[in-house]
């Protein structure tokens, strides 16, 4: 005895549950950069794919002039249109201070949050050691977009910069697609 728009309802609410459930993020590409092998030197930066659902990207970074002191992060998130274009974001925080009063920047913690269980990035400064991000997985990214915030399908790429030491060290692009 169900009417039409209850029926209609319940279609809604059970697309909402499928959506939410099925995958939505996929790494496409992930390319680091250092610009002084000396000061800091990418050993790892992979993205690997092990089946169909689970795929992760690692990523270490060798300090050689322990130690830092001061860091400075920027980042911005491109789409892609005709090319990458710069979407939303264009911050640089003071990842000392990040560190320690993480609620006072909301989105550089929004990106943190889906990277710091598998990072060793989890405190302030000084740093006197490799950085290291263990496999960050397509889930942890999943989680973070559908349930927390979420952004229309595309192309995106997500560019930091790192200034370590008040010395452009270099960057990391994490490519990704929403669908
Ligand atoms: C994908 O690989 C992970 C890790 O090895 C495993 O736990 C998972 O069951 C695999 N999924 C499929 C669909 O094979
Ligand atoms: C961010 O802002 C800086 C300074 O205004 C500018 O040089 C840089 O090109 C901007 N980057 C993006 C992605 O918009
Ligand atoms: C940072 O991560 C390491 C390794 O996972 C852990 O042993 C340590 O307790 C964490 N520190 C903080 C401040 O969360």
């Amino acid at each position: 005895m169900y009417t039409k728009p209850t029926l209609v309802f319940c279609f809604l609410v059970l697309m909402l549950i499928v959506k939410q459930a099925t995958p939505r993020v996929e790494f496409t590409n992930l390319k680091c950069m250092s610009v002084d092998k000396d000061f800091a030197e990418f050993s790892e930066c992979t993205l690997k794919s092990i089946n169909r659902t689970y795929k992760y990207i690692s990523a270490r970074v060798s300090l050689y002039k322990l130690p830092i002191t001061k860091a400075r992060v920027n980042f911005g998130l491109y789409k892609r249109f005709n090319g990458y274009k710069p979407f939303l974001y264009n911050q640089t925080i003071n990842a000392c201070h990040f560190f320690k009063h993480q609620k006072a920047h909301p989105v550089a913690k929004y990106f943190f949050d889906m990277i710091k269980e598998v990072s060793n990035l989890n405190h302030s400064c000084p740093y006197n050691h490799d950085i290291i991000v263990e496999k960050a997985s397509t889930d942890m990214v999943n989680h973070h977009i559908t349930n927390i915030l979420s952004y229309p399908e595309g192309d995106y790429m997500l560019e930091t910069h790192w200034i370590l030491n008040d010395k452009y060290a270099g960057g990391i692009k994490v490519y990704l697609s929403l669908f």
